[in-house]
Parts: C-alpha cells; structure tokens; sequence
C-alpha cells in the first residue's frame, strides 16, 4: 500500500504557483486577488476558509476574507456577490458552502460572474466543462484529477465507482473521469443512496471514490484487492483524545482498508489540500483567461 499524499502534491503545486506570482511580478504584472465570502461560523468552514486565505499569503496572492453573521439576509450577500463582480482588483472570489438554510445556494451560485468563479459551480462553467471548452473546473474534482495525474495512478479502461452524486464533487468527477483524458477514459459508476447491491458494485472497482461525508463508510469487504481508494471525506468527530475535543474523519475505514488497496489517501492530507491547490490554480488562470 502506498500512500497518495495530497499534502506533498499541494506544496509542490504551490511552490510552481509561487514561481509563477515572482515571475508576475517581474514582469510588472498584477498579482492574483481572491476573495472569499464567509457566512456563520460553522468549524469546518471556516478551517476551510483559512487555509485558503493562508494558501494565498504563502503563494503571494492578495487575498480578502469577507465574513457575515449567519443570519444575513440573501439580498445583501446577493448584492456583496454584486459588487465583487464588479470590483477590478478581485480577480475571482468563492462563496463558501453549505450557506444557511434561508438563503438559496443556487442563486447565490448563479449570480457570481462565471469568469471570476474560481470554485467552478456556476451553470456556465460545468457546461464549459462537459463540452470540453476552457473555463474553471471545480476546485475538488480537479484536485482529484491532479493527484492521480502527478503520481502516474494509471486510470484509461479502469472501472471506477464513485460514491455521492453530489454537484460540487461526485456529479462533476463523473464526467472529468469519463473524458478521453489522462487521467480519464475511465468506465464510471455513481452511485448514490438509492443504489441496490453497493457492495456488490465496489467489489469490482479499480477505483473507489467516496465523496458522502459518512465517517468510514467504506469497509474491508467492499474493497477489492489492489483497488485505489480516493476519500474526499471531512467529517469533524468528536475526539477527547485530541486537544481540539474532535478529529476529521474520512469516508473510508483507513485502518482496515488501507492494507488492501494500491494507493489511498489519508484524510486529513490527501484531497483536502488538493481541493486549495486547485482553487489557487484557477484563481492564477481567471488572470490568464482575462489576459492580464
Ligand atoms: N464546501 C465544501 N467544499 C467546498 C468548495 O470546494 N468550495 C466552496 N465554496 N464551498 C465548499
């Protein structure tokens, strides 16, 4: 078994993003400005957040936190969303999720101008994405793409079951790993909570993705030998042992697993710090796309 290390590929990937903002700024260039809008106080989100805003600092991206009490009306986060996509010196911005239940994500979504949309969601840039034309992937699935791609997992023919159809990660991942790509040209399953004989199903995967949020949903019996498990899980579980009082908890039962498998990743430090080197290669081409 070895170990897909996210952590390790990001630091890479933002050493690369750091040659490239120092060569920027040589040339007299502007440097990358990334917002992101915060809204409540949820503890995953805002781990989230800040080490997206840390990612910036460290890369030599500006960056603005912009943050909201949980009971900010839709009107005023619409109208912040507004004037962001007015604002020259913010070359792409992220509206964190999940928001509060009274305001409507997908308004908020389709109201951010798709060409500083650097988390990719907006309606514009997964059609841009399915029909191959260049625009922003989301920042997960792609961080995925990038970790099989930079540790040589080879993917063409292989059988590969997703599980969670959800739009940010499982929807999107199921047509990037499907295309005539490498990584890709995979023959892809998503499963979802209505699918009979799941186990069955990951039994013959290549590959495994769990993208649920269930805290180690995927057990040993499930995982055919040899197979790569990819856990985009990030649950917070209570943990006295820990002096935080919780620990992040995968989809995947790691410890049973882990001796079965080819590859896997480790959470935390396998597809959460792919997900921000992602963000910050988008942030860096919303530039590029504008020709700046
Ligand atoms: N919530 C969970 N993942 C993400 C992400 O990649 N972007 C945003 N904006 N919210 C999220």
């Amino acid at each position: 078994m070895q170990l897909l290390d996210g952590k390790a590929t990001s630091e890479q990937i933002k050493k690369e993003l750091m040659l490239a903002v120092q060569n920027r700024k040589k040339e007299g260039k502007k440097i990358p400005h990334l917002a992101a809008i915060l809204v409540g106080n949820d503890g995953g989100s805002l781990t989230y957040v800040n080490a997206k805003v840390k990612a910036c600092e460290l890369i030599g991206f500006e960056s603005t936190l912009i943050r909201y009490d949980e009971t900010v009306p839709e009107e005023i986060l619409l109208a912040k969303v507004q004037s962001l996509n007015e604002d020259k010196s913010v070359d792409g911005f992220i509206v964190q999720l999940p928001l509060p239940k009274h305001i409507d994500e997908l308004k908020i979504t389709q109201a951010i101008d798709p060409r500083k949309d650097v988390d990719g969601f907006h309606p514009v840039n997964l059609g841009n994405m399915m029909l191959n034309i260049p625009g922003f992937l989301p920042a997960t699935p792609a961080g995925i793409m990038e970790l099989l791609k930079r540790n040589n997992i080879e993917t063409e023919g292989k059988k590969c079951v997703i599980i969670g159809r959800s739009n940010i990660v499982g929807m999107p991942l199921s047509v990037m790993l499907s295309k005539n790509t490498n990584p890709g040209n995979c023959t892809v399953t998503l499963a979802h909570s209505k699918t009979k004989n799941l186990k069955a199903i990951c039994q013959t995967a290549d590959i495994i993705i769990a993208a649920i949020g269930q805290p180690g949903f995927v057990k040993e019996e499930m995982v055919k030998e040899g197979a790569v498990i990819i856990d985009v899980g990030t649950t917070r579980v209570l943990d006295a042992n820990n002096p935080k009082g919780w620990k992040l908890c995968g989809d995947v039962d790691f410890e049973k697993v882990a001796p079965k498998c080819s590859f896997i990743t480790p959470v935390p430090g396998g597809v959460g710090p792919m997900t921000i080197a992602s963000l910050m290669i988008n942030t860096l081409r919303a530039m590029e796309l504008k020709g700046k």
